[in-house]
């Protein structure tokens, strides 16, 4: 069998952190028997720099002809302090998204006990913290209409959803809290913004198909203290496109390092994996970026492909460096080990097993 990987490294830390976990393929093909066939696109700043657009068609034909992709980043800080700037980075990310019609990106929160003291909180309240977050990605104020008056001096971005567009995501949200721990939770606005209570209407209504999940609701407000106050309460988490990226980015500290954090991004066509972090400009090229969460990305994608063993045998060595010490900067400043030397010793375990 043969999958067909297209690799979009990006900007900042990307193409260093994706370069860990690419190590990683020949080993696994020789273990489970399948050809890995690897090919390169470009995104975001460095696809402005060299072609004047953050995502070229050269690129979208190659992902939809890919079996999944791996992505490592993209930004850059310089668009950042221009808010006048027409073209942007960004916009690569939100266009393949779109136009891969990825609407749903899940991104796991689970704590390594070892990182616990690097943990922003105290130690009682990350004790069995393992929750999934469904983040809708195609939708909302993301992507609906924005615009300005014609004197500049008022803008808008809407906010819509479809009752499709929730039913899809809520689905699929249901299904995996059936193979967890069988709660969901879904996170919204209902008590002000409308979109929020189509969205408990249709999960709602959705609900007696599956009476064994336990299904409950929280204002995003109150959802972003709980996060902190009881992260361990959560299961699966259900919600709209930008109460997603925000908690997430809060849900990302839980585990001491934002660098830990894998996520994928699925729908109806080729599926995306990439790590939650930025691009980290200020590291970049510096060959002390965390390229775990990479590599945890990386995990998830073999998952995808249906390769479980080596999902897992990677998640196991991922715990196994944290436990030996095989960590960056972000982790342990007195003692850093380098991008590729923890991308080189993710690589020897994998072999020896
Ligand atoms: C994320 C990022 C993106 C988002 C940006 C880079 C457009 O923050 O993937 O969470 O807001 O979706
Ligand atoms: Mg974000």
């Amino acid at each position: 069998m043969a999958f067909k990987i297209i690799v979009l490294p990006g900007d900042g830390i990307g193409p260093e952190v994706c370069a860990q976990a690419l190590k990683l393929l020949p080993i696994i093909s020789k273990k489970e028997n399948v050809e890995f066939i690897l090919d390169e696109g470009l995104i975001g700043a460095t696809a402005i720099d060299q072609t004047g657009n953050p995502l070229p068609d050269e690129t979208i034909e190659k992902c939809i002809s890919a079996d999944a992709i791996l992505l490592g980043a993209v930004g850059h800080p310089r668009f950042d302090l221009d808010p006048t700037a027409k073209v942007r980075p960004e916009q690569g990310l939100l266009k393949i998204r779109k136009v891969l019609g990825l609407f749903a990106n899940l991104r796991p929160v689970k704590t390594f006990p070892v990182l616990d003291p690097i943990s922003p909180l105290k130690d009682h309240l990350l004790k069995g913290v393992d929750f999934l977050v469904f983040r809708e990605l195609t939708g909302g104020i993301y992507f609906g209409e924005k615009g300005r008056n014609e004197d500049g001096t008022e803008a808008w971005d809407h906010c819509n959803y479809s009752v499709m567009e929730i039913e899809r995501i809520a689905k699929m949200a249901f299904e995996s809290a059936r193979q967890r721990r069988k709660k969901l939770t879904l996170v919204d606005k209902a008590n002000v913004l409308e979109t929020s209570r189509l969205w408990r209407e249709t999960v709602q209504k959705m609900a007696p198909d599956y009476p064994d999940v336990e299904l409950d609701f929280m204002f995003v407000d109150n959802a972003a203290m709980q996060i902190i106050l009881q992260p361990s309460f959560f299961d699966v988490i259900l919600t709209e496109n930008m109460f997603g990226d925000i908690i997430t980015d809060e849900a990302s500290v839980i585990t001491g390092s934002i660098g830990m954090l894998p996520s994928a991004s699925v729908g109806s066509g080729t599926a995306l994996f990439e790590p939650i972090h930025g691009s980290a400009p200020q590291i970049a090229g510096k060959d002390i970026a965390n390229p775990l969460a990479t590599i945890l990305s990386l995990a998830m994608m073999m998952d995808h492909f249906g390769l479980a063993e080596s999902a897992e045998s990677i998640r196991t060595i991922v715990t196994d460096a944290l436990e030996s010490g095989m960590v960056t900067a972000d982790i342990n400043r007195e003692n850093p080990k380098r991008t590729t030397e923890v991308g080189d010793w993710v690589c020897d375990q994998l072999q020896a097993l």
